[in-house]
């Protein structure tokens, strides 16, 4: 099989050729820097390498801040879910959003300027529901590589005259893989090729039953279009977040995730977040990834200058030096030494993941050219 030197290899990583023969004596494998090893065991070799070796005391740091946030929040309280909503390319997810906006967030405020913030929330006769407008399949997935978990329900669009399409499976397989629950809106109602039962049937093929059928996945006949069936859609989410039953410390400090983040002329680094824990108050000194700076100004997404936000509450801030990546966490630190200690060991570490990506890279590229 394919064969390096350990010499080479080292040099390639832009290690010691000792770093190497020491690890490699670790592996239980005796090999001088003129010795050749094969491709399995410098693969090892690079994973190990890549590894950051204090890799103890940096979850340390992350979990004595984690720590420091739960100390000081308190007075649990229901929140609203967020939603998100996913389904095929056409099947009406943004119509779906802009109806829902159109007939559940009061038009015509004075000053209201919408702007597009990534979410939104809409008051409905069970209460707030957060709906998360930006995220494609892409930015559901970053985010929950994240680990930051943003949506407690996923809204599955499936278009009546279309039926299942790979991306509404792709959407069914992500929920699933994170454990989210999901609630079916059969869109397009309105048109005279409507089939909703041939929906239903495809869906079974996944394995999402509607309840009608025995199963226990909710779902709705709707019409983006018309608007008909949305209070029902809204009503099903409203009763799967109570069987959820979310909670949330509403006192203490804020904690989230970012769902986007701009630069923009005049105003700086733009970013909006969605509290989860805690109420995000302007002044407050936000630590969001490898970035941190006090909230100067905060508005809702209709543009309207708030002083706070509790959870569930998606609000943009400015004040951050620079873009967070969507779908970093952010919390907010009392001691700004803390949050620069944490910034620089954020920025350190991505600049090693960095480093050990790129290995891996000059690894595979220098095995393909033997
Ligand atoms: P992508 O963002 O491209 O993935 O599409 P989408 O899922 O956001 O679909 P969008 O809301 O843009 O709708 C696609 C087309 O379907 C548009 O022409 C809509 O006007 C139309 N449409 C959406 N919902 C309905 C509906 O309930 N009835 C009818 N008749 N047309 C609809
Ligand atoms: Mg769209």
């Amino acid at each position: 099989s394919e064969q390096i030197t350990v010499a080479d290899l080292a040099q390639r990583m832009a290690v010691k050729a000792r770093e190497v023969t020491k690890l490699l004596m670790k592996m239980g494998e005796m090999a001088r820097e003129s010795d050749t090893i094969d491709q399995a065991t410098a693969s090892l070799v690079v994973e190990e390498m890549g590894h950051n070796p204090v890799l103890v005391s940096d979850t340390k740091v992350e979990d004595d801040l984690q720590d420091a946030v739960d100390e000081r929040s308190s007075n649990v309280q229901t929140r609203p879910p967020v939603v998100t909503i996913m389904g095929h390319v056409d099947h009406g997810k943004t119509s779906l959003l802009d109806k829902i906006r159109e007939t559940k967030v009061a038009t015509g405020e004075a000053g209201g300027i919408t702007q597009h913030i990534g979410a939104y929330h809409v008051e409905t006769d069970r209460g707030v529901i957060t709906f998360l407008d930006t995220p494609g399949h892409a930015a559901f997935s970053a985010m929950r590589s994240r680990g930051a978990q943003a949506t407690d329900i996923v809204v599955l669009v499936v278009a009546a005259d279309d039926g299942m399409m790979p991306q509404t499976e792709e959407a069914i397989d992500h929920a699933r893989a994170a454990g989210t629950p999901l609630i079916v809106a059969i869109n397009k109602m309105d048109k005279p090729s409507a089939d909703p039962d041939r929906v239903l049937n495809e869906l079974t093929t996944k394995e999402v039953v509607s309840e009608d059928w025995g199963g226990d996945t909710p779902m709705a006949r709707i019409s983006a279009k018309t608007g008909d069936g949305i209070d029902e859609l809204l009503e099903l989410i409203g009763l799967q977040a109570e069987l959820m039953e979310l909670e949330a410390p509403l006192d203490g400090a804020a904690q989230g995730v970012v769902i986007e983040s701009k630069l923009e002329k005049g105003r700086g680094a733009v970013v909006s977040l969605l509290v989860k824990k805690g109420t995000l108050k302007q002044g407050d000194l936000v630590l969001a990834g490898e970035h941190y700076g006090k909230v100067r100004a905060m508005t809702d997404e209709r543009g309207q200058r708030i002083k706070s936000a509790g959870p569930s509450i998606p609000v943009e801030i400015l004040g951050l030096p620079e873009t967070p990546a969507a779908g970093s966490e952010f919390l907010v630190v009392t001691d700004e030494k803390k949050a620069r200690e944490v910034a620089d060991f954020r920025t350190n570490r991505e600049r090693e993941q960095q480093l050990e990506r790129q290995n891996k890279m000059r690894l595979e590229n220098m095995f393909e050219q033997m």
